[in-house]
């Protein structure tokens, strides 16, 4: 993992990273109450930024944190945290906690102001030419995994697993069917059709997914929305993951078993060009 840069931001202020202090009575710390983003920033210009924004929102207000900034001063805190990074291609993570209590107590404070945190890494270009393995894992975490919080532990021990079995993640299955990846979306690709779980409670709205989606659709490829068994996960001619730090990641071993002909599909190679141009346009 690519190291933090220099320049974080906290409440207000941009400072060094190893002077940005939080409270231990922060309600992130003692509760993981609160929700981030995670957004690439391609030659010192942050990519799909209002979906970032919109997502961001909508995570705040489902856990009722009034959301401390407009769009507008989001965009300043992003730009600034570019700028003082020296641009290039990063990825800028935000966290926003329902703040600082006077104790632990589970009941929400009365008075608090959300604590903002941003700080910036650099993201190093990646190369999916010879593709990467997944293992599957049993799915136990919440049932709203559509708020991006920061409470992760679910997912932290899945990926973990994965990159000990030296996989690039873990492909979560619930009920017999696939919600995500720990850290990704999952698409896969059927008769050059991509499939992908509808939205809902059980995955994160991706970012990336949807943007892959419409560069596909652009290019004439068939898009459902299914709900996709694990023999059908298995037997697909391509599976993806995509997340805003890794782009589309090719996926050609799946548990140990090859996944179509073991190698990138031609469509992943279709559309990874597609999606690496729109990234710089
Ligand atoms: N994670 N699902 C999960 C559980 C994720 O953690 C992510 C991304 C995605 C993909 O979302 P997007 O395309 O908007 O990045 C789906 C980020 C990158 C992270 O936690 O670092």
């Amino acid at each position: 993992m690519a190291a933090t840069l220099a320049i974080a931001y906290l409440n207000g202020s941009f400072l060094p990273l190893d002077e940005a202090t939080i409270s231990p009575l922060d309600r992130g710390f003692l509760f993981g109450d609160a929700v981030y983003e995670v957004i690439p920033i391609y030659d010192g210009r942050p990519f799909l930024l209002d979906a970032h924004l919109q997502r961001l929102n909508r995570s705040l207000n489902e856990l009722r944190i009034a959301d401390p900034h407009s769009t507008e001063h989001w965009q300043t805190v992003i730009e600034g945290l570019i700028e003082q990074n020296d641009g290039g291609d990063l990825a800028i993570y935000i966290q926003v906690t329902r703040g600082v209590d006077s104790g632990r107590d589970h009941m929400f404070p009365d008075q608090v102001t959300p604590t903002v945190f941003g700080m910036a890494s650099v993201l190093a270009p990646t190369d999916f030419s010879a593709g990467v393995s997944a293992i599957t894992r049993p799915d136990n975490r919440w049932n709203r995994c559509d708020i991006k919080a920061t409470a992760l532990l679910a997912n932290v021990l899945a990926h973990q697993q994965a990159r000990e079995a030296g996989a690039a993640d873990a492909i979560l299955i619930w009920d017999d069917e696939v919600t995500e990846g720990a850290s990704s979306s999952v698409i896969i690709i059927e008769n050059r059709e991509l499939v992908r779980r509808p939205n809902g409670h059980e995955v994160l709205p991706g970012t990336t997914t949807d943007h892959v989606i419409t560069l596909a659709r652009a290019a004439g490829l068939g898009y459902r929305q299914e709900r996709i068994s694990v023999a059908r996960l298995r037997s697909a001619d391509e599976i993806w993951l995509t997340s805003a730090t890794k782009g589309i990641a090719p996926i050609v071993r799946l548990d140990d078993q090859p996944i179509g002909t073991g190698t990138p599909g031609p469509v992943w190679r279709q559309l990874i060009k597609l999606y690496e141009a729109s990234k710089r346009e």
